[in-house]
C-alpha cells in the first residue's frame, strides 16, 4: 500500500483548486447539504481543508461529526478553519481504519473516491457500507468522464492531466478514474439525486442504504 501524501497541496489547496475550477468543485461538494440536517452522526473521509465541514457545521451545528484524513497538514487547515467541540479530526488512512458497525447516520467523501484504484475502491466501499445506519445518507461528489458534448478526447485528456498531476505531487494509488456506480449499487446502495456540473465533468451523488432513517 503506497503512503499518499498532500501535505505539500495543504496550504495552496483552495487556491490551486479556484484557479482550475473556479467555484464549480466546491458547488458540487455542497450540493446536497440539506439533506445532513437531520443526520446525528456523519463520517467525512478525505476531508481536505475542512471546506466542507465548515458549510456542514452551518446547517447542522450539533451532528457528531468525524473528519478523516490521511494528510496531517490537511487536518491542521480544516481544524484551523472550524473550532466546534462536534467535529473529531482522525489522522488516518481511510483503506485501514476502523468504523464502527452502524455508527453513522451519513457518510461524505468529495473527491476523495477518485484517489482509488478498483481494488482499492471496491475493499473501502464494502468495509463502508455496514458503518452506515440503515436508512443512512452518502454524499459521493467526484469527478466523471462526462458523456455529451465533453465526451471523448478532450475530457480524457483533462482527466489523464489531473491524474498525472496528483500522481506526482501526492503519489495517489489511482492512475485512472474508475466510477464507483456499479461498486455502490453492487453494495445495495439506492442512488437517491445526482446532480451533474461543468457540462457532466463533475457529478453530486446522494444514496442511501435501504432501511429506516433513525433520525428521521
Ligand atoms: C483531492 S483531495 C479532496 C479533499 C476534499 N474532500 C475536497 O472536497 O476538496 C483528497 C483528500 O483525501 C485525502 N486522502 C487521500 N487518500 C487517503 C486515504 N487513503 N485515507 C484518508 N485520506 C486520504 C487527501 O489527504 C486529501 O485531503
Amino acid at each position: 500500500m503506497n503512503r499518499v501524501n498532500f501535505d505539500r497541496l495543504a496550504a495552496p489547496y483552495e487556491w490551486l483548486e479556484r484557479l482550475s475550477f473556479g467555484p464549480y468543485l466546491h458547488r458540487c461538494r455542497i450540493a446536497f447539504l440539506e439533506e445532513m440536517k437531520s443526520a446525528e452522526s456523519i463520517l467525512i473521509l478525505g476531508d481536505g481543508d475542512g471546506r466542507f465541514l465548515e458549510a456542514l457545521l452551518n446547517v447542522n451545528p450539533t451532528a457528531r461529526i468525524e473528519s478523516l484524513d490521511i494528510s496531517p497538514a490537511m487536518v491542521k487547515v480544516a481544524r484551523d478553519r472550524v473550532a466546534s467541540d462536534h467535529a473529531h479530526f482522525r489522522v488516518e488512512d481511510a483503506r485501514t481504519a476502523a468504523f464502527e458497525t452502524e455508527g453513522y447516520d451519513a457518510i461524505v467523501t468529495n473527491f476523495f473516491l477518485d484517489c482509488f484504484p478498483e481494488k482499492e475502491l471496491k475493499s473501502l466501499i464494502a468495509r463502508l457500507v455496514p458503518a452506515l445506519n440503515p436508512g443512512g445518507r452518502w454524499i459521493v461528489g467526484d469527478f466523471r468522464e462526462p458523456n455529451g458534448p465533453l465526451s471523448g478526447p478532450v475530457s480524457r485528456l483533462l482527466l489523464a492531466g489531473m491524474y498525472l498531476f496528483f500522481k506526482v505531487a501526492t503519489r495517489i494509488p489511482a492512475s485512472t478514474l474508475v466510477d464507483p456506480v456499479p461498486i455502490l449499487l453492487s453494495n445495495g446502495l439506492e442512488r437517491i439525486r445526482r446532480e451533474e456540473s461543468l457540462g457532466g465533468f463533475l457529478a453530486a451523488t446522494i444514496w442511501r442504504k435501504p432501511g429506516h432513517f433513525p433520525s428521521a
